[in-house]
């Protein structure tokens, strides 16, 4: 049996920002339990939902220091669904209302947070042989592991991993605050450690010190290699590409099955879409004060509203696209300036444009059970979820070429018959656009070919399954098997 740790700053279905919280929950269930013995380890948030501080019991406590701070640990333990979770507890750095605050703040939260993790694992009864950890909040720990904790004979021969899920965000800080915060030497402060143009930056600690390094797609796993992408650590990318991989994430199965799905009326599969799947049209439209016509041609678009998710080619063109004979469906909240372009569109267009500024679970699970299609012209995406949940319900992507969009969604052939959504290349609005009067082309004018390509996204896999395994083919190797 072979013990993993994943850490992460968020996990579903304790708290949840973004598609990390997806990854972190959903891959321990999909690892193989007779081989792999991994649980999870995060912060108990206050805003953590009650039902679930019921299940958490206590485990220990102890005191530790942090730079010339001594505080209070405290560790919880729950059961869910067959994974062990521990929490780590204390009310000064986690009794906010959301998991991350001003960046000065979560600066010296996580760097307790990691140096916790590791304080606490003696007391665990539990000896991980890989510590997997995810994103910039889990940085500091390969550091940490190297350093002050190499000495004890309990954590030599521990690995380390650590899975890029956005290069985005690094947390970075002047590096004199983090020596203090962090409680780390001053050697580990130059540009081949943790130093980058002049701050801390603790993912590039994570991606220096981890003993292997991982993101969620091949593509991104490329891309990050250079500059455009690279977010300035595209240098350190490559001196570390023998050590780099991507797996593409997976979706939960069982939450997101349009033939069980709880949020929706008329339940359906690659078979009975073509009668089942329009009807859970009519209803949405009537829901949300659309004209109501199961034959419009109808997207979709559930995401953060933010620059990484294409919205401003979207913004450019959003007068041509309401002149299209389609329906527009937006869910979710983000930058203001995109809240604000999906609120007067609605008010323009309220036949045609619906705006949901805000984050609704239901409502999402809807749109991917109604639409037509899915708009995601991302500028860049490391893996992406919502394109494989909309392809799981049959809702043709429409994506730009990159990261896991580019590996998951298969381009439309209309002469061969191939393909699974369409896409375009280059980061330009007409290229956006000219794609979306594409695949409304097609839907009004070659059914027979859409509803086969329905049929072949419904059909491709993107459960666990495969990403779990390539997962364990890592930590077999990383271990020597
Ligand atoms: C981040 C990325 C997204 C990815 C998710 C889970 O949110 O932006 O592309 O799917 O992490 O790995």
């Amino acid at each position: 049996m072979k013990n993993v740790l994943l850490v992460a700053s968020e996990c579903v279905p304790f708290i949840k920002t973004g598609g990390l919280a997806d990854v972190v929950g959903e891959l321990p269930k999909y690892i193989d339990k007779t081989r792999y013995d991994v649980r999870v380890i995060l912060p108990n948030y206050k805003a953590i939902p009650g039902n679930l501080k019921e299940q958490m019991k206590y485990h220990t406590h102890f005191y530790m220091d942090l730079g010339w701070r001594r505080q209070y640990v405290g560790i919880l333990d729950a059961e869910i669904d067959g994974v062990k979770f521990y929490l780590v507890d204390n009310e000064y750095y986690f009794n906010g209302e959301k998991p991350y605050g001003n960046i000065y703040e979560d600066i010296e939260k996580f760097a307790f947070f990691n140096r916790a993790v590791l304080s606490a694992l003696p007391l665990l009864d539990w000896h991980p042989d890989i510590i997997h950890c995810n994103d910039w909040q889990t940085g500091l720990l390969p550091v940490y592991l190297k350093d002050s904790f190499n000495a004890g004979d309990f954590y030599r021969g521990i690995k380390s991993i650590m899975t890029i899920h956005n290069l985005k965000f690094q947390g970075i800080w002047n590096k004199k605050t983090v020596m203090d915060v962090a409680g780390l030497d001053p050697y580990y402060f130059t540009s081949d450690k943790l130093e980058a143009y002049g701050d801390a930056n603790y993912l590039k600690g994570g991606i220096v010190y981890a003993d292997y390094v991982t993101t969620v797609s091949e593509s991104y796993a490329k891309e990050i290699q250079m500059p455009f992408y690279g977010e300035g650590l595209d240098g350190l990318m490559r001196a570390r590409s023998n050590c780099l991989c991507g797996i593409v994430n997976g979706i939960d199965y069982n939450e997101y099955n349009p033939e069980t799905d709880k949020f929706i009326k008329y339940h359906f599969n690659s078979s009975n879409f073509r009668t089942n799947k329009k009807k859970n049209k009519v209803l949405l439209q009537e829901e949300l004060g659309l004209e109501v016509n199961d034959k419009k041609f109808m997207v979709g678009i559930v995401s953060r509203l933010t620059d990484q998710k294409g919205l401003d080619l979207v913004d450019c063109v959003i007068e041509q696209i309401c002149a299209e004979n389609l329906q527009l469906v937006i869910l979710g909240t983000g930058e203001q300036r995109y809240e604000n372009l999906f609120r007067h569109y609605e008010w323009k267009y309220k036949d045609r444009v619906s705006a949901s500024i805000y984050y609704n679970n239901e409502r999402s699970h809807k749109i991917y059970a109604s639409c037509d299609a899915f708009l995601m012209p991302s500028l860049f995406e490391p893996c992406g979820l919502s394109q494989l949940m909309s392809m799981r319900y049959g809702t043709i992507p429409i994506v730009r070429e990159t990261g896991g969009l580019k590996d998951t969604v298969e381009p439309f052939n209309e002469y061969e018959n191939t393909g699974t959504g369409f896409s375009f290349m280059n980061y330009n609005a007409h290229e956006m656009l000219n794609t979306i009067r594409y695949a409304e082309n097609t839907f009004y004018d070659k059914r027979r070919q859409w509803n086969k390509m329905v049929e072949r996204a419904m059909n491709r896999d993107f459960s666990w399954k495969n990403s779990a395994e390539k997962y364990q083919e890592l930590y077999d190797r990383l271990l020597g098997y």
